[in-house]
Formats: structure tokens, sequence, C-alpha cells
């Protein structure tokens, strides 16, 4: 490495973004008013990401994947983000619901799904929170039992990404009451299995083209070799599943606070008042300084963060956790404020800074809320 390379994104992954940036500007921003209008998934993002190759790039070249390492998957979580908050739950949430595999499970399980979601052909969604088990995941109910060659699941999954659409689904459930996270195992359910049925779209404020459903799991039999990992490691598989992926959430966050920048640096060159563009006004350039400043911060932590998760270092739990809560935080002030220097064009559905406002609101919630990525944080840095 030269001196030139110290601390500075490698060239192939600058490639990777300009490469992400080109198809959604082309392909994958052109339906995000429309995607969140209607609150349809957005097929035709999906094919644009798909015949592209970012639709699931973290799965590893063995099994038919890009082969993205975890910086590069986040740049393109980030990128698709900047278009639509919507569409980048397809690569997020196929990270999400495959981590469990690419973990814990054998590799038959490995050979036997991953290929599909490489190729595009389904999704992969990942199902822990329940309607009386959200913070507090060890307190599922969701239940399987052993029968023979099978198991047998019956239970509710709530706040499902993605859920109807997904193929395949990573079910953890109690398998031993007693033990409490010990018994707790991971299982892959697909959407054809008898017994899989979906509730009724939440109706969201926001990430409204990406849905998110209950699962029903009722006498659902499946074969004992679906179990990912061994019995009572599921709920370590979450966990760590979790400190992976929050960092992508950390970069969907990126992403939508870059989109509303970007389009607020755009607004305040062209509207005029007091007869002259607004960007001319101290006012408004300290808003855009403090919104560029802390967009920037947020983004190192995430990519350090991802390099942490590439090479799996011991202090992930922590910066996985310390970057998506410090970048959620920073993409709900940043798209408030552009929200802000659009002034009532702003708060109106003709221009698209309210819905990434509405969109990077859930970055704050989901994958563990931020109060909760502070409990980890805090016991991370008490620990020993
Ligand atoms: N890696 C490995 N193991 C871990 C771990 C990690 N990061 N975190 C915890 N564990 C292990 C612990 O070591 C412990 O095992 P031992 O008893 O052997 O030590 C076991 O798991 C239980 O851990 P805790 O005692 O810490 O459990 P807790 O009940 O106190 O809960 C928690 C900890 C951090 C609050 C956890 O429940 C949590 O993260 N809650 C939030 C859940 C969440 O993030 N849900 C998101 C749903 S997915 C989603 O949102 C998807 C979407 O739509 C896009």
């Amino acid at each position: 490495m030269s001196e030139f390379d110290v601390y500075r994104l490698p060239e192939d992954h600058e490639t990777i973004r300009a490469a992400v940036r080109e198809v959604c500007d082309a392909r994958v921003a052109p339906n995000a008013a429309e995607a969140d209008e209607t609150g349809e998934f957005p097929k035709a993002s999906y094919d644009a990401l798909r015949s592209s190759d970012f639709h699931a790039p973290h799965i590893p070249v063995e099994y038919g994947g890009a082969g993205a390492d975890a910086l590069a998957t986040a740049i393109v979580i980030e990128e698709v983000a900047r278009a639509c908050g919507s569409s980048s739950l397809i690569p997020a949430v196929n990270k999400l619901g495959t981590m469990p595999l690419l973990i814990a499970a054998s590799e038959e399980l490995k050979q036997k799904y991953l290929p599909k979601v490489a190729s595009g052909e389904a999704m992969f969604s990942y199902c822990l929170s329940e309607p009386e088990a959200g913070s507090d995941a060890v307190s599922m109910t969701t239940r399987a039992v052993r029968d023979g060659d099978h198991w047998v699941l019956n239970g509710v999954k709530r706040w499902i990404t993605n859920a109807g659409v997904s193929e395949f689904y990573t079910v953890f459930a109690v398998t031993d009451p007693a033990k409490r996270s010990k018994g707790i195992s991971a299982f892959v359910v697909e959407k054809s299995d008898a017994g899989v049925s979906f509730g009724a779209p939440e109706k969201k404020l926001g990430i409204k083209g990406s849905p998110t459903r209950e699962v029903y799991f009722d006498n659902v039999r499946i074969p004992a070799d679906r179990m990912i990992g061994e019995e009572g490691t599921g709920f370590a598989t979450a966990m760590k599943t979790l400190d992976h992926t929050r960092v992508t959430i950390a970069a969907q966050a990126l992403g939508i606070a870059q989109g509303a920048l970007d389009f607020a640096k755009g607004y305040v060159k062209e509207r005029k008042q007091f007869g002259k563009p607004v960007a001319e006004f101290q006012g408004v350039q300290f808003m855009l300084a403090d919104m560029g400043m802390k967009l920037e911060a947020a983004r190192q932590l995430t990519y350090v963060a991802a390099g942490k998760s590439e090479r799996g270092d011991d202090d992930l739990t922590y910066f996985g956790a310390a970057a998506k809560c410090f970048a959620s935080d920073a993409a709900m002030e940043i798209t408030t404020d552009a929200v802000q220097l659009l002034g009532g064009y702003g708060y109106t559905r003709d221009y698209p800074v309210e819905r990434m406002m509405r969109d990077a609101k859930i970055t704050q919630i989901y994958e563990g809320t931020n109060q909760v990525q502070r409990v980890v944080m805090a016991r991370q840095l008490l620990k020993d």
C-alpha cells in the first residue's frame, strides 16, 4: 500500500459506487415516488437491480453470487437508498435473511438456497420479531416441536420486511422453553410450505414500497435438515447476523440522507427570495454545512464498521450498533433539515424530501431501536 492509499476507499469500491449510481439514477429513482404513493413493491426497480447484479451482492461467488465484500455491499445499499429507500431493502433484506445461513448453516443448506437468491429467482426475509417480542427478542413464543425427521412450527412473526414477496424465510423459534436464549433455534421456511400465510400489509409512515406483513405458521411441518446450525444456537445466530446487518441499515440511512442533501443543494441554488438565490444566505449555508458534516461523520463510522464486518473483528458488535445508531440519527436530522430548506414546497409530495424524511425514520427503529443500540454499546464498553 502506498502512502496515497492511507485511509481512503479502494478504487474498486469507487467503481462499484459509480456503477450502482448509474443504474439507480436511470432505473430506480424514477419508480420511487410511485412506490411510495401506491405502496406497491417496485418490481421495475427489482428487475433493474437484478439485471445489474445489485439485488443481493453479498452472496459469495461459490454460491453463484457477485461476492461483494461488506463495504461494497454497504455502498450498493447506500446508493440504492439515495434513489429509493424502499428499494434499498431489496439488497439489505436479502443480506439479513441469508446471513444466518452464511454464519451457521450446513453446506447442503447453503447450496440449496443461496444460489436462488444470487440469481434473483428468490428473495430471503428474516423473522425474529413477534407482537409481544420486539426489543426483548428472547421472549419470543413461536414454537418448533420435533416430530421424527421433521419440526412442526406454530406462531406469529411481526414486522417482516418483504414478507409475501420473499420465497424464503429465516425463522427463529423456541425449541426448548426452559433454556431461554439457549432454547431458540433457527430454520429455513419456504413460502410454499403448507401452513404458511401472511397478514395484511402494514400501513406505514415510510418505506411504503417495501411490504411489511405478519407471517403466520400454522402447524408448518419442515424437514429437520432445514435447521440452521445446531439446536439451541438460533439466538446467538440472530444476534451475530444483526452485528453485520446493522452496518447495512447505517448504509441505508446514509443513502437516504445523501439523497435529501443532494436535492436540497440543487433547490437552494435555484430558489430566489429577497432578490437572490437562498443559497447565498448564511443561515442556509450553515444548515447545509452541518448536514454535510454529519453525513460525512456517519459515513466514516459506517465504512469502518463495514471493514470490521468483513473481517469479523471482535469489536463488530460495538461498531455495528454505533454505526446504525449514529447514521440513522444523522439521517433523521439531515432529511428534516432538507424539508426545512425547501420551506412549504418541502412539505408537499411534489418534492421528494418529505418522502426521504419519512423513510429515514424507520432506520432509527428497525434492526434494533436506537435505544437498544445504546444498550448494546454500553454493555460492550462496560464488559471485563
Ligand atoms: N453475538 C453473539 N452472541 C450474542 C450477541 C452477539 N452480538 N448478543 C447477545 N448474544 C448472546 C449472549 O452472549 C447471551 O448468551 P450467554 O447467556 O451465553 O452469555 C445470549 O445471546 C442472550 O444475550 P443477552 O443476555 O444480551 O440478551 P438480552 O435478553 O439482554 O437481549 C438485546 C439483548 C441486545 C436487547 C437483544 O435482545 C436485541 O438485540 N434486541 C433487539 C432485537 C432486534 O434488533 N430486532 C430487530 C428485528 S430484525 C428487523 O428489524 C428487520 C427489518 O425489518 C429490516
